[in-house]
């Protein structure tokens, strides 16, 4: 098992096997348990849907659950929407984790998919209730160190491994199979006084009432591309405006790809948008650019829409009326997970307008080397240290594989040297491998929400036409700029001087000076008076016993939690620690 739990009780598991509605009022109790109900990957007839009869069951008995009772469901990111949608008056969303498939799931014409979702509902309004616990790392085969390059800052990190995220790849699970890993996670997961029992009913396999059994995955059926119906719009546009006003103005069935990164009504800081709505007036307004956006599509085309997984439920309930639900691609975005369970992941749902044509880009064998590379992802584990890269291409490893729906390769844009002044800007790579997946040469990619412009530099890279809508003037004439630059040729997303100003939300930072004694230094100096007092240090502690002088730490960290960062952990070595030979030696004696 890749997981260590701290301070846990494992729960106890009861294991109802093949399950019926019926046995879940089995377990009506006052006491408060983990369920976890493994469902069929589709959603069936509504009448015939095993998901329904859950559903009905949970809402009209949840008065027969103890009040911290937790609901988790292993199914598809599809079918676990609707029981969302469904019930998300009465319980309250905590995660949706999405949990690599053993065997990827082949989709003729499409992306194979290659996770499994577990959403956890509670009974209780606060924040998820669970243990702290890591995952291993895990190590890059070729230079056996970890898969993440922890540069500078492997003295802020645990012996084992880093905090869990809502991504789980170091554990697998099969359709249909018993989920033992995933239980025994659970088990220590939610190993809390607060809960008794982890309960599992196995619905997986399923039989509808007309017996079609276990349908494993969207079977999409394709429409021939009609070439012939060349785009209206012919001169790539960047425009300065609201995109419900412009959207209007562009004519039915006329675009071959929308991508929208709309702003997530999150408080974010932007130049002219209230990021700050209700949310039913925001929801409101997002369906209404949806339609417009699906009324210029095309026939048989995609749209992409990304946003955090809550939201993309909403979305999803909004689409599903009249579109073509085709996939649920989970963009795991951070490399490091630094709360309790840190939401890493992003949902880029993706409709089409009718039956889908099939992804241009899988049949096409005279892909440029940049396309190519963007729909090539690096094998689970090989390391991104450019000395390894190097060595691996000069030594031919196939370290490479094509990509499914489980993005784990495209990390946000961490360093300032590459940021531009957005608040949310996104990474070149993700709007390569977008349009490269869902265009050709010469067609035309849409975003109403244009931003720093990544989505039409990207489409104007891959030799797409683009139609950029933004509002705020100052990110247009940025998009602008950086179009110039790219027509100059230079690389809109290389290394720049400047720094930005914008951030994503308030952070206040420290200003940049030259350090007497390095961070470093100070936070292991604070670890030694930790390992001395036994405590963490208070500010009057680190004046009598500390080597520094206390105005270093006040005016390097932003707080005190920074500066006792390193005492907090046990530190991590990025080499693997493997036995010394005179160590293997003796266990061999031993045996
Ligand atoms: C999440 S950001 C998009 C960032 C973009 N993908 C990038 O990489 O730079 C959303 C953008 O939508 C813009 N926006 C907000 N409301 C808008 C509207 N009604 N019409 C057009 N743009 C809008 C905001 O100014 C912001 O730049």
């Amino acid at each position: 098992m890749a997981h260590q739990s701290e301070d846990i009780i494992k729960l106890d598991l009861l294991d109802n096997g093949i399950s019926s509605v019926y046995d879940i009022k089995k377990h009506f109790s006052k006491d408060s348990n983990v369920l976890i109900f493994s469902l069929p990957f589709i959603g069936q007839t509504k009448s015939e849907n095993v998901s329904y009869e859950i559903v009905k069951c949970l809402s009209e008995n949840l008065q027969n659950f103890g009040e911290n009772t937790l609901f988790c469901f292993l199914s598809s990111s599809q079918v676990n929407s609707d029981i969302y949608i469904q019930l998300h008056e009465t319980l309250t969303y905590q995660l949706s984790i999405a949990i690599k498939l053993s065997e990827r799931i082949e989709r003729d014409g499409y992306i194979p998919s290659n996770y499994a979702n577990l959403l956890i509902l509670s009974k209780y309004k606060s924040s998820l209730k669970h243990s702290k616990t890591r995952i291993a790392y895990t190590y890059c085969p070729v230079c056996d160190k970890t898969t993440k390059d922890y540069g500078g800052k492997k003295h802020l990190y645990h012996s084992y491994g880093t905090l869990m995220s809502d991504v789980w790849r170091d554990i697998t699970y099969s359709h249909g199979d018993y989920p033992r890993d995933i239980l025994e996670r659970l088990s220590d997961l939610f190993g809390l006084d607060l809960y008794k029992k982890l309960i599992f009913f196995d619905f997986s396999r399923y039989k509808s009432k007309n017996n079609k059994g276990v349908i494993r995955d969207n079977q999409l059926s394709f429409i021939i591309n009609n070439k012939a119906t060349d785009s209206i719009i012919n001169n790539s546009q960047l425009i300065n405006g609201d995109c419900l006003e412009h959207l209007k103005n562009i004519p039915e069935s006329t675009v071959d790809f929308c991508f929208a990164d709309p702003p997530y009504n999150l408080s974010k800081k932007y130049d002219t948008w209230n990021d700050n709505l209700e949310t039913e007036e925001y929801f409101k307004w997002c369906n209404n650019w949806i339609d417009e956006l699906m009324r210029v599509l095309k026939p048989g085309r995609y749209l992409a829409l990304l946003n955090i997984p809550l939201l993309s439920t909403r979305y999803y309930s909004h689409l599903i009326k009249n579109h073509t639900f085709i996939d649920w691609i989970v963009w795991e975005s951070l490399s490091m997970p630094v709360r309790m369970i840190m939401p890493s992941h992003y949902t880029i749902l993706i409709f089409s307008k009718g039956s889908p044509i099939k992804l241009p880009s899988l049949s096409n064998n005279q892909l440029t080397d940049l396309e190519l590379d963007s729909i090539a992802t690096t094998k689970e584990n090989y390391c991104i240290r450019n000395n390894c890269i190097n060595f691996r291409e000069k030594n031919n490893y196939t370290y490479k594989e094509p990509i499914s729906n489980l993005w784990w390769d495209i990390h946000r844009i961490k360093h300032n040297t590459r940021r531009v002044d957005h608040p949310t800007q996104l990474p070149p790579k993700l709007m390569h491998r977008l349009i490269t997946l869902f265009t050709e040469k010469n067609e035309l990619v849409l975003d109403p929400f244009n931003g720093s412009g990544t989505t039409t530099l990207c489409a104007e890279q891959l030799n797409r036409k683009f139609l950029g809508i933004e509002k705020s003037t100052s990110y247009y004439e940025l998009s602008l700029q950086r179009h110039n630059e790219l027509r100059t040729g230079i690389d809109p997303f290389g290394k720049r001087d400047n720094s930005p100003k914008a951030k994503n939300s308030y952070v206040p930072r420290v200003k940049t000076q030259n350090y007497v004694v390095s961070k470093k230094e100070l936070q292991l100096e604070i670890k030694n008076i930790f390992n001395k007092i036994g405590h963490i240090p208070t500010k009057e502690e680190v004046i009598e016993l500390g080597k520094y002088p206390i105005k270093y730490y006040k005016e390097y960290f932003l707080n005190w939690a920074e500066v006792c960062a390193a005492a907090r952990t046990t530190g991590m070595q990025e080499a693997r620690v493997v036995k010394s030979e005179k160590n293997i030696d003796s266990q061999l004696k031993i045996f």
